[in-house]
């Protein structure tokens, strides 16, 4: 395994992964580690801002706050986005509050500071009494901020110098392109407040390890097929089916019901007794209803047996450093994360499903955040959620001193580290970007994998 190398990194970094399946406490409660993040990493890479549907008409707009920063998101007349940051320059105010249409521009609350779409400074109530240099053409316009589109949803970057969104995405771009997630609209929306720091809370999530202990009603014998001789299709069926409908129920939706629906209406069908041919056989017919089904009803929906063909029908696309989505057949469920604070994390989940192209969907609307244990968690990610505040309370122990990773089944979590040192040693984006490749893949058992910054 290789040990990150230090000869580019510029500045020095507390707590940094040394040893590649070792993973440091502190890193996930140390104040002045939190602070690294928020000055090195949260100002230099792109951030899931919005999702298009958010802001569906021209001059729809929303806030986007993350640490103490604020950003407004705008959907321009020729349904671009357009982003600046949320501060008049007059003496501060943050000139929106979450969300809205406006008409010409914007007009701060305090003294009346007028800006247009372009967040051009447009107006400056008694002008005169102000000093030349106070109000300098330019200098008193909205400062903007970097904002892209991809997959769906507004991207935006602070820092200027990023490369394009599209290259700090890749390969997960190009995969969840090919699975056309730029189609998903969102059918319901929830946030989760989670007493934990924000790495511990997307690290729940990275690996499968966790499955048999924390989600046992997920392993179902009868899904895996012996090695050799014959299966009963029917109990197969019976099983796949059992475990599309749990994970249906138990992720509120991560398979889409209209999919269980589908799996349900071909129980019937003939399966050849070859244990490998059977699966493969089932699996082709499923995928092949589901894609007619959507695309019957008018959805845009890929090939999904020539997903598979291609290796590209991945379950889980991540975009470093807070954004996922799951795809399960036709739908998915996406998620976001924002540290709070060290040991605070505002987790947001999107049920997403295709819906079809000409139908009117209203604009969602951000979700009052529930505590973990709140009744109305679905069952797994309650499960997951029993367990993280235990987790990060038990990182303070002082015979604790760090985290020791599966190097197959957990690698995911030591390259996410290590590709955060980067940032934090405040390497260039050259240095920086071979790491967000590698970074951004299916996290599920994945290996550690050299990230040398060399
Ligand atoms: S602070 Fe905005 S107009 Fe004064
Ligand atoms: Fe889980």
């Amino acid at each position: 395994m290789a040990i990150v190398d230090r000869k580019w990194s510029a500045l020095p970094v507390p707590y940094a992964i040394e040893v590649p399946d070792r993973v440091a406490k502190e890193r996930y409660f140390d104040p002045d580690f939190y602070e690294l993040e928020v000055e090195r990493l949260w100002p230099r890479v792109w951030q899931m801002a919005c999702r298009l549907e958010e802001i569906p008409q021209p001059r729809d707009f929303v806030e986007y706050e993350f640490l103490d920063q604020s950003v407004v998101v705008l959907r321009t007349d020729d349904m671009g986005v357009h982003a600046f940051q949320n501060a008049c320059r007059h003496r501060g105010v943050r000139v929106v509050e979450g969300r809205g249409t406006c008409e010409g521009g914007f007009v701060c609350p305090f003294h009346g500071w007028c800006y247009g779409l372009d967040g051009v400074n447009s107006y400056v109530p008694r002008a005169k009494m102000f000093a030349e240099h106070n109000l300098q053409p330019g200098d008193i316009d909205l400062v903007p901020v970097r904002c892209e589109i991809w997959g769906g949803c507004a991207w935006i970057n602070l820092d200027d110098s990023a490369p394009p969104l599209r290259q700090c995405l890749e390969p997960a771009a190009t995969i969840l392109d090919a699975w056309k997630v730029e189609s998903l609209r969102t059918e319901w929306w929830y946030a989760a407040r989670l007493p934990v720091n924000w790495k511990l809370a997307q690290e729940a999530f990275f690996e499968q390890y966790h499955v048999v202990q924390t989600h046992p009603q997920l392993v179902i014998p009868a899904r895996y097929a012996p090695p050799k001789g014959t299966i009963d299709p029917r109990a197969y069926i019976d099983a796949d089916i059992h475990y599309l409908r749990t994970m249906s129920d138990g992720m509120a939706g991560m398979v889409h019901a209209n999919d269980v629906r589908i799996a349900e209406s071909l129980r019937d069908i003939e399966l050849p007794a070859d244990p490998k041919l059977a699966i493969s056989t089932w699996n082709r017919a499923l995928n092949d209803a589901v894609v007619q089904w959507h695309r019957a009803t008018g959805s845009d929906m890929p090939d999904l047996n020539e997903l598979d063909a291609e290796g590209r029908n991945e379950p889980m696309g991540y975009a470093f450093p807070h954004y996922f989505v799951l795809p399960m057949y036709s739908s998915a469920s996406s998620y976001r994360f924002r540290p709070l604070g060290p040991e605070e994390t505002l987790m947001e989940i999107w049920s997403l499903t295709r819906f079809p192209e000409d139908s009117a969907r209203e604009r969602p609307s951000p979700p009052e955040p529930w505590e973990t244990d709140d009744p109305r968690w679905p069952p797994i990610p309650a499960q997951d959620f029993s367990n993280l505040p235990r987790q990060q309370k038990g990182l303070h122990a002082q015979g604790f001193e760090y985290m020791r990773l599966s190097e197959r089944m957990e690698g995911h979590i030591s390259n996410f580290h290590r590709t955060i040192d980067g940032f934090l040693s405040g390497l260039p984006y050259e240095k920086l970007l071979p790491a967000l490749e590698t970074v951004n893949v299916n996290p599920l058992e994945r290996p550690v994998v050299d990230i040398s910054f060399a």
